[in-house]
């Protein structure tokens, strides 16, 4: 059996594809100009002529009024606003309402829009659905976690119809952030460090939501946030500036977004960073220059909540009118709860300030997705039933779920052996920790419509296999007391000693202590919730701790947004599992783990550091003149060994890699091998490719069926510009048969090859690449080929 991967490809089914190719084969004669156009639907002919159409008749006011986003429901952002959405809207004044929920809410609104504005225009309905809308998924960074494109694009596609019945057109997903600082609490949102992985994720995002076909009735726009750069927050603070050279923002962070335009993404979402000292949300480089000019995007750009107005805190102006007519001229085309596109735009245009023709450009764009996703023709949501999860969705949740689990360590314990999965010898299991039975917490950060009535704990998805062999004792709370307090002024937490000692108690009845231990997912992880110390809160440690000392075999199941902090445990606890916030289905998902019933296949997508001072935290990480080296477990305080690049209290090393996770079997690997030793400069040049081809056989050399997320890493040994020790530039997931193999093949052609030079050019030069294939990025069956 031979499996020849090509990540760069659509992931929805084969009808699918027919049909999207069939589109673009029909729109690309009506295409405006002779540049790609990566949404054929918003670049095609007849549109526009629609939109120009329109936009004739339209008076300045209310072009301006296709700008301006308010939230008519919750506020997901600081809010104080009175303003009347009925009013605002029958006025032509406001292009789209954020955070609207349910079909009668959105019709109530579009009614006014199409019936009482002048000239009928459909508004745009935006939300927040970013792991499912009433199904929860798992968090994004545990989606990813299972690198599976195509698993991914069923979330959106669930999402997506879930979403069209609740009124909402348009949600604000992907997030492609590339994020390597684990104190950054909207890692949870991302899909981890890398940009290799999160361009074929970002992909299949937008085609799940999207379909190739905006008009569908299932379908929602995307909005691609947050452009660009938000991940690389100073010192994981959210919120805060980021600043980089323009490669590492080219090569590193700039790839998902691109990825996703180029996959047809409708809009995009400015961030609320500065790059390099130009606010995101009104920078034209980012926003005009590689945006529109470099990646053809059609689409429009929506600000982050509040962010034209935030402007101002940025301190590129001494006025509202001044900031908005930046962001406005940047590339930002609506202005989300900031109020001043709506308050100061028509006044500068007509004092001749700003040019009539840049707020047309920006209605223009925005009329095109309202046309694109045929809201003209069919604006209203029809009202359905309230929703109650079918058995479909929670069969979904349940499957993802499982997917997405990470089996970090699985160490024999003497006389007992590996403790997962689960055997007979677990007669009875002591279920421990604040997370254990805590149904909020299963949905994660953003859960959008999703009800903690709806979600299955750990503790109800054991009760449900061992009955009255399940002993339950919380222990301590996530963060015990005045728990905010004692999180933000790093105070040691309350006293636990009496909870403590009950669970130590169920431990010694039990044949296996379970611990469910980490985050708070609402109020630790998410926006707003960066963190400086990354250990278990509170006495959660102290209670893994008391209950390890009892002797008893001990699993510790994570449920965190971040990689976590966990040294103790990674050296004294023999088994541990990742579970994220895994959703719904979260507690059946981890229990079917425990059991064996699904052997685990995810990996880690973050590095797991073995302390926070280690972060930013990657594996890509830039070659040293003075590498680490020879024994590390202490660091020589004088003579030459002593000036390596290394912490004189720590290990370089991450505690658990990028690309970790165990499995019940174990896979071996062959001697990869190349179709080449030599690639043609000049062929990989032409981009006609792929030009090269590794291959590998896996082979599942265990005694139970498995799947291995085949990786396979790069290093260009000699550049102009000094490139990554390792970059992931393939991977391949293997389902295999004990003792079945698979002959896995990565093509590999400019894509792959090419890098940013310090002219910000991309190139490929003459050079000696490395390859490594693996389970991990530890990967060691290696190979190499040259490009002549
Ligand atoms: C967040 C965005 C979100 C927006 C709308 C902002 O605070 O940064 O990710 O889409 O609010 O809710």
């Amino acid at each position: 059996m031979s499996i020849r991967i090509k990540p760069v490809q659509s992931y929805l089914s084969a009808a699918f594809q027919i049909v999207s190719l069939a589109l673009a084969g029909a729109t690309a004669c009506w295409a405006q100009s002779s540049a790609p156009a990566p949404n054929a639907q918003l670049a095609a002919k007849a549109l526009n002529q629609k939109v120009e159409a329109l936009l004739k008749q339209m008076t300045l006011e209310e072009k301006i009024g296709q700008t301006v986003q308010y939230s008519a429901g919750f506020a997901t952002g600081p809010s104080g606003s009175k303003l009347s959405y009925d009013e605002l809207v029958a006025r032509g004044a406001a292009g789209s309402l954020l955070n609207v929920i349910g079909a009668e809410h959105a019709n109530h609104y579009q009614h006014i829009a199409v019936e009482k504005s002048r000239l009928h225009i459909p508004l745009l309905f935006g939300d927040d659905v970013i792991h499912g809308d009433r199904t929860t998924f798992p968090v994004p960074l545990g989606l990813a976690a299972s690198w599976d494109p195509t698993l991914i694009a069923g979330v959106a596609r669930t999402a997506a119809v879930e979403a069209r019945a609740d009124g909402v057109n348009w949600v604000f997903s992907p997030m492609v952030d590339i994020a390597r600082d684990a104190r950054w609490g909207r890692i949870v949102e991302s899909a981890g460090e890398d940009p290799y992985l999160g361009s074929a994720l970002a992909r299949s995002w937008v085609e799940g939501y999207q379909q190739g076909d905006l008009s569908k009735p299932d379908s929602v726009a995307v909005s691609v946030k947050h452009f660009a750069a938000y991940g690389a927050a100073i010192a994981g603070r959210d919120y805060n500036a980021t600043d980089m050279s323009d490669i590492t923002l080219r090569q590193v962070y700039l790839p998902p977004y691109h990825a996703a335009v180029d996959a047809g993404a409708a809009t995009l979402m400015s961030s609320f960073n500065s790059i390099n000292g130009v606010p995101a949300t009104a920078n034209p480089y980012t926003l005009t220059q590689i945006l529109r000019k470099e990646w053809h995007f059609d689409g429009f750009v929506v600000s982050d909540w509040g962010a034209v107005s935030e402007l101002l805190n940025h301190s590129i102006g001494p006025d509202g009118a001044t900031v908005a007519r930046k962001a406005l001229e940047a590339g930002v085309d609506m202005d989300m709860e900031g109020n001043l596109y709506a308050t100061t735009i028509a006044a500068q245009v007509r004092s001749g300030e700003i040019p009539e023709k840049v707020v047309d450009e920006a209605a223009r764009r925005i009329l095109r997705v309202k046309f694109a996703l045929g809201l003209f023709e069919h604006p209203f949501t029809p009202v359905t039933p309230a929703y109650a999860p079918t058995a479909a969705n929670r069969a979904q949740a349940r499957a993802v779920a499982a997917e997405t689990i990470v089996l970090l360590k699985n160490d024999p314990v003497e006389g007992v052996g590996a403790l997962l999965p689960l055997g007979k010898a677990a007669k009875t299991v002591a279920l421990i920790g604040p997370l254990a039975d805590s149904a909020q917490d299963m949905l994660g950060s953003w859960d959008a419509q999703g009800e903690p009535k709806f979600a299955v704990t750990l503790r109800q998805a054991l009760t449900e296999r061992l009955g009255g062999h399940l002993l339950y004792a919380p222990g301590c709370g996530v963060l015990s007391g005045e728990d905010e307090k004692t999180l933000l002024e790093g105070k040691p937490a309350p006293d636990d000693a009496a909870s403590i000692a009950e669970a130590v108690e169920a431990a010694k009845k039990a044949d296996v202590a379970v611990l469910a231990l980490g985050e708070s997912a609402d109020w630790m992880t998410g926006e707003a919730t960066s963190r400086t110390r990354l250990g278990l809160p509170g006495n959660q440690e102290q209670l893994l701790e008391a209950v390890a000392a009892t002797g008893k075999p001990v699993i510790l199941v994570l449920l965190t947004g971040r990689p976590a902090e966990i040294k103790w445990a990674g050296a004294h606890i023999p088994a541990i599992v990742e579970a994220w916030f895994p959703g719904m289905e979260g507690g059946h998902a981890v229990a079917d783990v425990l059991f064996g019933d699904v052997n685990p296949s995810a990996k880690l997508t973050v590095s797991f550091p073995r302390a926070v001072g280690q972060e930013p935290l990657y594996y890509a990480q830039l070659p040293t003149g003075r590498p680490a080296h020879g024994d590390l477990s202490h660091a020589p305080a004088s003579g030459p060994e002593k000036y390596q690049s290394r912490y004189i209290d720590e290990d370089n090393s991450a505690l658990f890699p990028f690309g970790w996770g165990l499995s019940y079997t174990r896979f071996s690997y062959g001697q990869p091998t190349v179709s080449k030793a030599e690639v043609g400069l000049r062929d990989l040049e032409a981009g006609r490719g792929p030009d090269l081809t590794v291959a590998v056989d896996v082979r599942n050399a265990g005694s139970v069926a498995g799947t291995e997320v085949v990786q396979l890493y790069l290093r260009n040994t000699s550049a102009s510009v000094e490139q990554p020790v390792r970059e992931l530039k393939g991977f391949a997931r293997v389902t295999l048969q004990p003792g079945e193999s698979k002959h896995v093949e990565f093509p590999l052609g400019f894509d792959e090859l090419s890098f940013y030079n310090v002219e910000s050019k991309q190139v490929v030069e003459p050079t000696t690449y490395k390859v490594w294939v693996g389970g991990s990025s530890l990967a060691t069956a290696e190979t190499s080929f040259k490009v002549e």
